[in-house]
């Protein structure tokens, strides 16, 4: 398999996405990186390969490679890749310190090593996330940022994954691309991975939770797992600039916590099942107050509440921190790049949750 492109964290939602982008618009090998804890579950990974994708006999193989080893690769000769794309990460908002340090961080150091001895190396992608900018406010550029806090251990790690990537691996052919919440797997708003977006919208349908934590005015930037695996495509090609890309729409069209709600809201009013329950749009709560409960929550070891809570928390000090993101680096590199419209996407997202239930229901009712 000469000149292959490795993709880590290939079996996972957005992985899985730029597998089939990168089958269908190049003629490349591809070796699919998944963590696996011993041969059976690398068989059932591989089985699941082989059904997944439509690809020719040969084309793709799977290897384990977990990144708490520190030479996850032994399997892949390095000679033969010529592009990567880094995915696997632990995303969860709540993730631990430790595990998001050795996964993340550690974990994409050990990737960057074994990209330093691929000889024939072109391209090195790094999903990255738009809140490695952390409790920074205001315009946040694309370039490497520098330590302002981060509201959870999961921002930190990957901003500190990004400073070993700047710093002792600057040598290598690499490109950072930060994203923003994906809400859908494409424009038609279906949602095959729930986040912590989904999540509370559905507090909300059910009447679970009447606050929403955060300033209304905050902007929320939201994708698609399209988008998101047609810059990777477009980023990896030779010809393409390198450096650090905002993988979302334009500050103009991002839209303000407050618009999105609405728009969730909208839809919500339009559900027979909803109205009839009478439940009210959510009160904004500030940052001090929202911390209270939080913690109030915890102490009173109050299960549900601090269920519900703990949903909202990880991520809730971000929507008290204004910022945009800027993406003339990607515009540059891109030209022809058209994000997603964010209210019509959201709009369309929600749509299916609630059709769906939230992915209850097999069938969306009508
Ligand atoms: N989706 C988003 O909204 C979003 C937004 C911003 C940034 N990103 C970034 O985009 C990337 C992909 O996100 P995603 O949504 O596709 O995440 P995901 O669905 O959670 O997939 C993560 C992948 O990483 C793998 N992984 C976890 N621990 C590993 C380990 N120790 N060794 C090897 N692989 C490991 C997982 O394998 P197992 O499941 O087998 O553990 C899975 O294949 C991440 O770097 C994330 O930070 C995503």
């Amino acid at each position: 398999m000469t000149g292959a492109t490795m993709v880590t964290g290939a079996d996972g939602y957005l992985g899985r996405r730029v597998v089939s982008t990168l089958l269908a618009r190049t003629d490349d090998p591809l070796v699919l990186a998944v963590r696996a804890a011993d041969d059976t579950e690398l068989a059932t990974k591989r089985e699941w390969a082989a059904t997944a994708f439509d690809a020719a006999p040969g084309r793709i193989r799977v290897v384990a490679a977990d990144l708490r080893q520190p030479k996850p690769f032994v399997d892949v000769d390095p000679a033969t890749v010529r592009r990567i794309v880094h995915t696997a990460a632990i995303t969860r908002f709540n993730v631990d310190r430790d595990s998001a340090r050795q996964v993340n961080l550690e974990g994409t150091a050990a990737v960057c090593d074994f990209a330093a001895t691929c000889v024939n190396l072109d391209r090195y992608l790094v999903l990255s996330t738009l809140y490695v900018s952390g409790r920074h406010e205001g315009p946040v550029a694309e370039h490497r940022l520098d330590d302002r806090g981060f509201v959870n251990h999961y921002e930190w790690s990957k901003w500190a994954a990004e400073e070993r990537v700047f710093g002792e691996y600057a040598h290598l052919p690499v490109s950072v691309l930060r994203l923003p919440t994906v809400i859908a797997d494409d424009d038609s708003g279906r949602v095959t991975q729930y986040n912590a977006f989904h999540h509370t919208l559905r507090l909300f349908f059910y009447g679970l939770l009447g606050l929403v934590p955060g300033n209304p005015a905050t902007p929320l930037s939201v994708t698609t797992a399209a988008f998101v695996s047609d810059a990777v495509a477009h980023l990896l090609d030779d010809r393409a600039p390198r450096g650090v890309f905002h993988v979302c729409a334009d500050p103009d069209d991002t839209p303000a916590l407050g618009a999105v709600i609405d728009a969730a809201f909208a839809v919500f009013e339009s559900d027979d099942w909803f109205r009839r329950r009478r439940i009210l749009r959510p009160i904004y709560c500030d940052e001090p107050a929202f911390d209270r409960l939080t913690s109030a929550a915890r102490s009173m070891r109050q299960a549900v509440l601090s269920d519900v809570l703990g949903t909202v928390a990880p991520f809730g000090g971000q929507l008290y921190r204004p910022k945009t993101f800027q993406t003339d680096a990607l515009r540059s590199a891109w030209p022809g790049c058209a994000a997603p419209k964010s209210i019509p996407l959201v709009t369309s997202t929600v749509s299916h949750l609630v059709r769906t239930r939230w992915g209850k229901t097999q069938q969306e009712a009508p």
